[in-house]
């Protein structure tokens, strides 16, 4: 057969993704209104005992924060101040050879309270100086417009995503951003891991638990506000920058049965639809899957739609998915099952799998199985935009940081990649999470660095934030050089 795809193809978007309130720092500067990322507090292990790590928050801790009650630390706040260090960091990135960097706009420094008329220029201009200097080593920017954030005042004055009218706030600050970026930036993601809304009602929607009657019907309330605005986005990029590509953001997790039991076999299915392909049937296929409506009827969830919403989910579909993928989870039907913890889901303790750190279970060939799946259903491009591994890393007393754990990691990610587009998947890029170490978006932590880049910074704020090439830096050096041929 000669025309199969054996390796990665010629102009693979290699590089690396991050989020403006895990790196930027600078949250009240030249004009930037305050987020709801910057209303998330650290807290040790000790602090919070046996609870939970959350980056959930309700109104009544932002009344505490706001009247100054709360003296806790808010890294999402300083972040690693690439807001100050751009210029470096982005030399380290152009030193790997990045082909692609992955960054978000924060909404609030467009728009400070999300409900203004005219933008925020110093906000606009940040960006600009962002995309020239990327534009110097030839690194595509592929910009989210909304990664786990929003401008707080939304959330508190209008309830958030639940609330139709943020539909046409965002459709204005991503017109904004598209008309002063369209010679710029050619690769957009409308909402990262779209699934956050449901998961993490305040992270992914701006939703506060306590103001609410029914969580589950507010959030998904605001999922299909995000979606008919995830479209009129598409809508809007057409016009404004006809060559561009625009794609939705999937967290995506394989789901097995712990059994062969058929109950197990049929929860897992309904487990990856509600999970995973809900977002992107709607996304990509342009519609709500019958399965959704029938989960809807079944628990009483009622979405209010306007007549013409049908139409402008069908019309205005996504040109790629793209996705992170961290682990992957194993469902049961029974009670007693051991549970493990993930980045939007928890699942049971799969035997055959080795754990991060902080729990989440290392799995390369469900990479290749979810992108397998992916493709056969919507056959469209994907594009991974996250993946990688949150350590611990020991800077030596010479500077050195030696993280084969990470490179191992990350090479057996790639391979199965491989095997995929040999599957037959049409894979464009991979930008792996955290390329420079930067705050947890779950644990607001420092100390979980998924960087090749050390920062010198510890979990309260504390460091030089000098910045140093760990070995995994020369390794993905080697890599991008080698279009992926090289894994040693
Ligand atoms: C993804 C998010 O869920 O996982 C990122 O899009 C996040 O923002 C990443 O940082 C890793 O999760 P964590 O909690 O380790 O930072």
């Amino acid at each position: 057969m000669q025309d199969m795809n054996l390796t990665f193809p010629e102009g693979f978007l290699w590089g690396g993704a991050t989020a403006a309130n895990q790196i930027e720092g600078a949250y009240n500067e030249d004009g930037k209104g305050l987020s709801t990322a910057d209303m998330v507090c650290y807290q040790s292990k000790e602090e919070r005992g046996d609870r939970p790590v959350t980056y959930e928050v309700t109104g009544a801790q932002i009344e505490e924060i706001l009247n100054k009650k709360n003296s806790g630390v808010f890294p999402k706040r300083f972040g690693i101040d690439f807001y100050h260090r751009y210029k470096e960091d982005i030399a380290l990135f152009a030193e790997m050879g990045f082909k692609v960097f992955r960054l978000s706009i924060a909404w609030s420094r467009i728009f400070p309270n999300g409900d203004e008329k005219e933008p925020n220029e110093a906000g606009l201009a940040f960006y600009d100086k962002v995309f020239n200097e990327l534009e110097k080593y030839n690194i595509l920017p592929l910009v989210t417009l909304s990664h786990y954030e929003m401008p707080l005042n939304l959330s508190l004055k209008y309830g958030g995503w639940e609330n139709r009218k943020v539909i046409d706030m965002f459709v204005h600050y991503a017109e904004t951003v598209f008309k002063r970026y369209k010679d710029k930036v050619k690769y957009w993601i409308t909402f990262n891991e779209i699934n956050a809304a449901l998961t993490s009602p305040y992270t992914g929607a701006g939703i506060l638990a306590d103001r609410v009657d029914n969580v589950q019907q507010s959030s998904f309330q605001a999922l299909h506000h995000q979606f008919v605005a995830s479209a009129l986005t598409v809508k809007s990029i057409r016009k404004i920058i006809p060559d561009a590509k625009i794609g939705c953001m999937l967290s995506a997790v394989t789901i097995y049965p712990e059994t062969c039991n058929p109950k197990d076999s049929l929860d897992s299915l309904k487990k990856e639809q509600k999970s995973n392909h809900f977002y992107t049937d709607v996304q990509v296929r342009g519609y709500y899957p019958n399965y959704m409506k029938r989960f809807f009827l079944e628990n009483n969830i009622e979405i209010k739609k306007e007549p013409k919403d049908d139409s402008i989910l069908k019309e205005y579909t996504m040109d790629f998915i793209s996705l992170s993928y961290y682990m992957s989870l194993v469902t049961s039907t029974k009670n007693d099952a051991k549970k493990v913890s993930g980045n939007l889901f928890g699942g049971v303790k799969n035997p055959y799998l080795e754990q991060s750190e902080w729990g989440w279970q290392i799995d390369p060939i469900a990479l290749r199985i979810i992108l397998n799946r992916l493709y056969d259903r919507y056959q469209v491009p994907l594009f991974i935009v996250e993946n990688g591994l949150g350590a611990y890393d020991k800077i030596e007393e010479d500077g050195s940081i030696h993280d084969p754990y990470r490179i191992d990691y990350l090479r057996k990610h790639i391979e199965q990649m491989k095997e995929a587009i040999k599957d037959g998947v049409e894979l464009i890029g991979y930008t792996s999470w955290g390329p420079i170490d930067l705050i947890s978006a779950s644990t607001s932590e420092m100390s979980k660095r998924y960087g090749f880049i050390y920062v010198d910074q510890d979990n309260y704020g504390n460091g030089s934030l000098e910045r140093y090439r760990k070995e995994s830096f020369h390794w993905y050096k080697k890599v991008i050089e080698s279009n992926g041929e090289d894994l040693t």
